[in-house]
This record gives C-alpha cells, sequence and structure tokens, in this order.
C-alpha cells in the first residue's frame, strides 16, 4: 500500500476523536505521528509505508506468543467459519471456565466478559454485593480499565476522597475509593485502621505495569492478604497483564498468595477482545442469574474469541515458554544495568520474566511518586531513537515493554545494539 501514517493520521483526525481508538496510540506523551501497522508476523510488525520493527509493545500485552501465531489464527478461522456468536451457551466457554479452574485452582467459578475493564467493573460491583459496604482501596498508579469509580488518580496523599482522573464521572462515583501508595504496606495499614471496617475490598495489580514495571516488595502482597482478612474485607487481583504472564497461570499462584477475586483479560482472549473475573462460588454465585448483582454482554463469552484464548493457553501450557522469554528478560536487565554503571545516565532498569522497563532516573521506581520523577522528556528521545532503528516501544514511560515467545536471542541483541546506539554512544541523547 505504502501510505504514509502521516496522511492516515491526518484522515484519522477528520473522523476518530484524536485519531485514535484508545487514547495512549496517539503519541502524546513522546511526541510524533503515530505509525499505522498494516501487518504483524512473530515479533515484526510492519507499517503501512513497509518499515519493519521488532516489536516490544506486543499490542499491550495479550499478544505472548508474538503475532499471527498460527496455532491461533488457525483457531480462530475454524471458529469464525462455524459462526462469529450466537448469544447462546457453546461448549468452548465452559472448556475456558475449566481451564482456567486447572491453572488457578482458586478461580472456582469465571464470567467471561469482553475486556479488562468489564472484568475490573464487575468484580467492584460484585464485592460490593457480596460484602454490604461501599469503600474500595486502590493504588496510587494502579490502572484497572476505565470504569468511572475506578478512574481515580492520587495525587501525593494517603487518601484522595476520590478525585476522578476523567471529567465526566461525578464526585459521588468516586467518593467512596480510597488511594494509597504502592509498596506501602505503612501507610496501608494507617488507611486500614481508619476504614478498613468499611472497605468492601483492595483491588491492586499484584505486579504493577501501569506505572512503568513496578514489582511488590517483600511481603507486601502478604500484607494485603492479611490486612484485608483481618478486616472482613476482599482482595481483587487485576491480572489482566500478569495473568500467564509470568508463568501458564496467575502471579496469585506463583506467588503463593490466593485473593478472593481476580481480573483476567489480554492472554486469555490471544488478542481477541476478552476479559474474566472469577473466584470462590461464595462469591461468584452473587452474579445474576444466581444472585443480585447484575453483569451481562451480547458478546460475552464469543466463540472466536474463547477460541483464540484455548489456543493461546494451550501453546503455553504444552511449549512452556516462560523460561526462554525470563532469560531475555533478565539479559536485557543484565546488560542494561551494566552499561548504566557509572557513566552518568540517570537510567535504571526493571524487568521480571519478560517484562521491563527503562526508567529514566537513576533510582527506578518503587510506586507512582518514583515514577513521576522520570525524565519523560528523555524518554521520548529513546523511544524515537529506537524506532528510528527498527524498535518499537510503549509509546509513553509508564508502560512495560514485552517480550514474547517469538521474540529470537538475535531479536534480543538487535534491542540491545539500538539501545547502545541511542544511549550510550558518545553523540548518544
Ligand atoms: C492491569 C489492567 N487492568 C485492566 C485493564 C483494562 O483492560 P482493557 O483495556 O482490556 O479494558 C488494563 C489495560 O491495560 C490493565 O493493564
Amino acid at each position: 500500500m505504502n501510505t504514509s501514517s502521516e496522511s492516515l493520521f491526518a484522515r484519522a483526525e477528520v473522523r476518530i476523536p484524536g485519531g485514535v481508538n484508545s487514547p495512549v496510540r496517539a503519541f502524546k506523551s513522546v511526541g510524533g505521528t503515530p505509525v499505522f501497522i498494516e501487518r504483524g508476523k512473530g515479533a515484526r510488525i510492519y507499517s503501512s509505508e513497509g518499515q519493519e520493527f521488532i516489536d516490544f509493545c506486543g499490542s499491550w500485552g495479550p499478544l505472548i506468543l508474538g503475532h499471527a501465531h498460527p496455532a491461533i489464527v488457525e483457531a480462530i478461522q475454524q471458529a469464525a467459519a462455524s459462526g462469529t456468536t450466537f448469544g447462546a451457551c457453546t461448549e468452548r466457554e465452559v472448556e475456558l471456565a475449566e481451564r482456567l479452574y486447572q491453572r488457578v485452582p482458586y478461580l472456582e467459578q469465571v464470567r467471561l466478559v469482553n475486556s479488562g475493564t468489564e472484568a475490573t467493573m464487575t468484580a467492584i460491583r460484585l464485592v460490593r454485593g457480596f460484602t454490604g459496604r461501599k469503600k474500595i482501596l486502590k493504588f496510587d498508579g494502579g490502572y484497572h480499565g476505565h470504569a468511572d469509580c475506578l478512574l481515580v488518580s492520587a495525587g501525593s496523599g494517603l487518601l484522595t476522597g476520590g478525585i476522578a482522573s476523567s471529567s465526566g464521572i461525578p464526585e459521588g462515583v468516586t467518593a467512596d475509593i480510597l488511594v494509597a501508595p504502592y509498596n506501602d504496606l505503612e501507610a496501608l495499614a494507617l488507611l486500614m485502621d481508619r476504614y478498613g471496617h468499611e472497605v468492601a475490598a483492595i483491588i491492586v495489580e499484584p505486579v504493577a505495569g501501569n506505572m512503568g514495571l513496578v514489582p511488590p516488595e517483600d511481603g507486601f502482597l502478604q500484607g494485603l492478604r492479611k490486612l484485608t482478612a483481618d478486616k472482613g474485607a476482599l482482595l481483587i487481583f487485576d491480572e489482566v497483564i500478569t495473568g500467564f504472564r509470568l508463568g501458564p497461570t496467575t502471579y496469585g499462584v506463583l506467588c503463593g498468595i490466593t485473593p478472593d477475586l481476580t481480573c483476567l483479560g489480554k492472554i486469555i482472549g490471544g488478542g481477541i477482545p476478552i476479559g474474566a473475573v472469577g473466584g470462590r462460588t461464595e462469591i461468584m454465585k452473587l452474579l445474576a442469574p444466581l444472585g443480585p448483582v447484575y453483569q451481562a454482554g451480547t458478546l460475552s463469552g464469543n466463540p472466536v474469541a474463547v477460541a483464540a484464548g484455548l489456543s493461546t493457553l494451550k501453546v503455553l501450557i504444552d511449549e512452556n515458554p516462560y523460561a526462554d522469554m525470563a532469560r531475555q528478560g533478565k539479559r536485557v536487565g543484565d546488560e542494561l544495568k551494566k552499561r548504566m554503571l557509572g557513566n552518568g545516565h540517570k537510567v535504571s532498569c526493571a524487568n521480571l520474566g519478560g517484562m521491563f522497563t527503562i526508567f529514566f532516573s537513576e533510582r527506578g521506581a518503587r510506586n507512582l511518586a518514583d515514577a513521576k520523577r522520570c525524565d519523560t522528556r528523555m524518554y521520548a528521545r529513546f523511544f524515537h531513537g529506537m524506532l528510528e532503528r527498527g524498535i518499537y516501544l510503549p509509546p509513553s514511560q509508564f508502560e512495560v515493554c514485552f517480550i514474547s515467545a517469538a521474540h529470537t536471542d538475535e531479536e534480543i541483541e538487535c534491542f540491545l545494539k539500538a539501545v547502545d546506539e541511542v544511549l550510550f554512544t558518545r553523540d548518544s541523547l
């Protein structure tokens, strides 16, 4: 086709607000024109102008097997050929629920929805229905989709009393949202001392991925489990990013902590829209039609999404590519740390499994306040330097880079070579 991204974006801006269907795609925080993608294969994507990039964004997480994996494409084609939606029960939905239970024994029941946002929104309604309490505690810098009550930013205080980070959200909707700094059990204990008896649930990304990658410190998640149990509140793990990302299961299983509810999305749909909320039957049975907590969806449990998800899980379980992704992630982390030592660059790298973030600050981040100290203008220059060298990163400092099972060692070397050129040569940033 060879149509420039500039001309496509100019067209897009006329008929689509901001030219995008999800804001971060607009490159606002790095500047420039978004690259229009025509196709992808493995770890590579190709722009409308025919440029080739090694992709470390992976559609923000779902593409753990890379682009257009043959088994997933076949599963999608077969499912679509048999009918794309019935709005009626299908066996594969049951299979996916069973498969999730098999890998995550505390997902006694799951309800499939269409996005991560729907999963967290449903989880919030469920915990409020179950406990009869209103307050929800979330963490500063935790993103749980764009449902009204969860779009709250914390500012710097322990408690915001619910200042919405979007207009169009009435005060009443966020008044019951408490916000605490991530990785800070002391602050959390203070909040729970005061409000714990009113808190329906704490919702947390067990590994934070929306302020850059910020892993939980030792004891943090255990502390959450204990504080919630002590106060009769529930614990929701939002594993929309981490579910099946760091092992063929949830992070809760990997770290040995059982939340009351878990939200999933991204990977379990193999690149087709999906979400899921699951947990103990005692809680899940409150959902309609069994119970009084209403939730529904025309396309929920969609046959194509479920087929793509099942097929993705099958490959992940059969081939178990996690050790390889973790080895490559460690190589990226180790090499970057080695290069950063003593060269005066204010850069650090967080990595876990196949996830990593390069922070433009010396200290890295243990919470949002740290992450916000990063030099985002430097990140923007880094991003464009990498893009010019054929490396596609998330267009924001506050996101995670993903290594997929399709990334080869050579592609990781290309990434490191580009980093060297952009960051560590004499004329670099
Ligand atoms: C942790 C987390 N929860 C929820 C969501 C919302 O998912 P979706 O974009 O599918 O609505 C996201 C999206 O990135 C996420 O990272």
